[in-house]
């Protein structure tokens, strides 16, 4: 994986397994393993970058306060990742997301593009991003092989300026590899390669850095016109 992550242009991985509730011990663990991870890479000459964070499972639970929050985040900065349940949009969602901005956090939420509820209903992401969540999407979601239904809803999205990073969301070197190019230039040929490429360069970097990061101006002026996507399809069949 980590091979292919390198050959792909990645120089920094974000390890980010799945987590149920806070915990601490799963946090400790996952950073030893990580370190041992990068001694490896070190021995081997593999060029990357190892940090951890959690997948954080969007659950009640959330609601209560840990007090080690922070061993939950992306590299120990205020970013911390959130996922939904992929068929569920729980009713305490924008409470637990509230509750974690209270506690200093900034939530991103990833891939809701998968999420059967965000699919029918775009607007609820709309709300979230107006209130300071940054969004990151799979760049699976994006290929032509993807689900139908995830990918119209990760491209649209896109169009409509409500995404912020580009994720792999790696599992094995098989079919969910580290890859990200091909998802880059997907996503490029509607946000264009400038906004694209800061999605898995700039962007990152500032959320690893525990650096702030203005939404705002991460927002494009207006969704495109007809006439304009008519150059982006041509673009893309000349690429
Ligand atoms: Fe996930």
């Amino acid at each position: 994986m980590a091979r292919i992550a390198v050959a792909e242009g990645v120089r920094w991985i974000v390890a980010t397994p799945h987590q149920e509730g806070w915990s601490a011990t799963a946090c400790q663990r996952i950073q030893a393993a990580v370190q041992n991870l990068q001694r490896e890479l070190n021995l081997n000459g593999i060029p990357l970058s190892l940090s951890s964070g959690v997948e954080l499972l969007v659950t009640h639970t959330l609601l209560q306060t840990s007090g080690d929050e922070r061993v939950h985040t992306l590299n120990g900065s205020r970013y911390v990742l959130l996922e939904l349940p992929a068929f569920d949009y729980p009713l305490y969602t924008a409470e637990v997301i509230f509750s974690l901005q209270l506690r200093g956090l900034v939530p991103i939420l990833a891939h809701p593009e998968r999420n059967v509820i965000i699919q029918d209903d775009i607007s609820r992401i709309v709300r979230l991003v107006q209130r300071g969540v940054l969004v990151q999407l799979s760049v699976d979601s994006l290929s032509p092989s993807a689900d139908r239904d995830v990918r119209r809803c990760a491209q649209e999205l896109l169009r409509r300026g409500l995404v912020h990073l580009l994720a792999s969301d790696a599992h094995n070197a098989g079919r969910r590899a580290p890859r990200l190019a091909a998802g880059v230039r997907a996503a490029a040929r509607i946000v264009g390669l400038e906004r694209a490429q800061a999605m898995v360069t700039s962007v990152p970097e500032a959320i690893l850095g525990d650096r702030e990061l203005d939404i705002e101006m991460m927002t494009p002026p207006s969704p495109r016109r007809w006439w304009q996507r008519l150059f982006d399809t041509r673009d893309d069949s000349e690429a």
